[in-house]
């Protein structure tokens, strides 16, 4: 795995740097959502599913494990593209689940493609409706267009909003729960439903859940042993914790007409 030097470490977005110290759930409602996006996706042996913005491709890999299923793995970072490799190669997974390159903005893939589309907490790193446009796109008529995304829960203060959105994750946007329900209902899909919860990715409840004990002591550990590592937490930590009582995750499940 490439060794970041470290002012890259310094320079990471949360999410890389997560990927860095090892940690496989990066999206904000952890495991809770997945299972929640998993629960209404209609998956079986014979589905071909896409994940845009597969991370370190730890739902990929779960999806082909549980229920048999083609999974095509996509990412716009070299970083995450490594890492995902990486784990799908530990895991004796390739051939089941294929890792590329793709952009959520102009995915490299045909239209009606794939029976099931999902996205964890991605859409918001990009254009919003035309990443919504393309996962509908090459989903197939009748599939599932799956997504979680960011939301705030209550309104934060101008403060908390400024520190999360300007500092923590720079070009990041995301509003409300019928804010995403328009976007996905402008991109063609319909029977648009939503499940919400808290953000609980960086609480300690929420980490332990997401990663287990020893997973969860073996990326602490990997932290301790890097100064670079341990500023980035100190820098990542107090500023997170300003938007987290504010911040949720809403599950956004549709369908693409037949
Ligand atoms: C919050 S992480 C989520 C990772 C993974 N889905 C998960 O839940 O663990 C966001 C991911 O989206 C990827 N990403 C950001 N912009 C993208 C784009 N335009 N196209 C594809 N992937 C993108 C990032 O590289 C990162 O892996």
């Amino acid at each position: 795995m490439t060794k970041l030097a470290a002012a890259e470490v310094a320079a990471l977005d949360p999410y890389k740097f997560m990927a860095t110290i090892g940690k496989r759930v990066i999206h904000p409602g952890g495991r809770v959502s997945t299972e929640a996006l998993l629960a209404r996706a209609h998956i079986t042996a014979a589905s071909q599913v896409l994940d845009v913005g597969c991370g370190v491709a730890t739902t990929a890999m779960e999806i082909a494990r549980r229920f048999g299923a083609q999974v095509t793995a996509v990412d716009i970072a070299p970083l995450m593209l490594e890492r995902a490799e990486a784990n799908v190669r530990a895991a004796s997974m390739t051939g089941r689940v294929t890792v590329q390159p793709g952009d959520i903005c102009a995915l490299p893939f045909e239209g009606d493609s794939f029976d099931v589309v999902i996205a964890e907490a991605v859409t918001m790193f990009a254009d919003r409706r035309r990443a919504a446009s393309e996962l509908a796109r090459v989903c197939a008529p009748g599939g599932q267009v799956l997504a979680t995304e960011f939301c705030w829960r209550t309104q934060p203060p101008a403060q908390a909003r400024q520190v999360f959105l300007g500092q923590v994750c720079p070009g990041m946007f995301f509003d409300t729960i019928d804010d995403w329900v328009e976007i996905y209902s402008s991109a063609g899909l319909t029977n648009v439903a939503t499940q919400t919860g808290p953000f609980e990715m960086m609480t300690r409840r929420g980490f332990l859940a997401d990663e287990g004990p020893a997973h969860s002591l073996a990326i602490m550990t990997r932290v301790a042993a890097r100064p670079a590592n341990i500023r980035k937490m100190a820098w990542l930590m107090p500023r997170m914790a300003k938007a987290v009582p504010y911040l949720g995750y809403v599950l956004v499940a549709s369908q693409k007409p037949r």
